[in-house]
């Protein structure tokens, strides 16, 4: 919950504060990312209060840059980040028969991992390695 506030933070930022003709295509794509970021949050706080849990309101620390560059890089660390962890949550759903909510967090992994490309594409870079 606390990174899918974090991103939804990030990417509303970002996406208005880019410049630099290079990344004005990014910074539309910053802006759908934003809202499927909500959508994530939405989803997971739906799925923590039907474990009987209480959805954290705190984000992560959402870091700024006056570089483009530096901004994007900080997106796509955080994406590989999130990925790592959902897929870590897909095997423990899976682990304890939670079938329905692991296909929730692929829904969710198929959106990061999207924007995990678009990033590195942005940046001119290969798409990380995740373990
Ligand atoms: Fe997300
Ligand atoms: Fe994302």
């Amino acid at each position: 919950m606390a990174r899918e506030y974090q991103a939804i933070i990030a990417y509303v930022v970002y996406s208005q504060v880019l410049k630099g003709a290079e990344y004005m295509n990014i910074a539309g794509e910053l802006e759908k990312h934003a809202a499927e970021e909500l959508s994530h949050a939405l989803v997971l706080s739906n799925q923590i209060d039907y474990l009987g849990g209480m959805p954290v309101v705190q984000p992560k620390p959402v870091r700024t840059s006056e570089k483009a560059k530096e901004m994007l890089q900080f997106d796509l660390n955080n994406e590989t980040e999130t990925i790592r962890n959902y897929r870590d949550r897909i095997r423990q759903c899976e682990a304890l028969g939670e079938f329905a909510m692991a296909e929730h967090i692929r829904e969710i992994l198929m959106d990061e991992q999207d924007h995990q490309i678009a990033l590195a594409t942005a940046l001119g870079i290969d798409t990380p390695k995740n373990s």
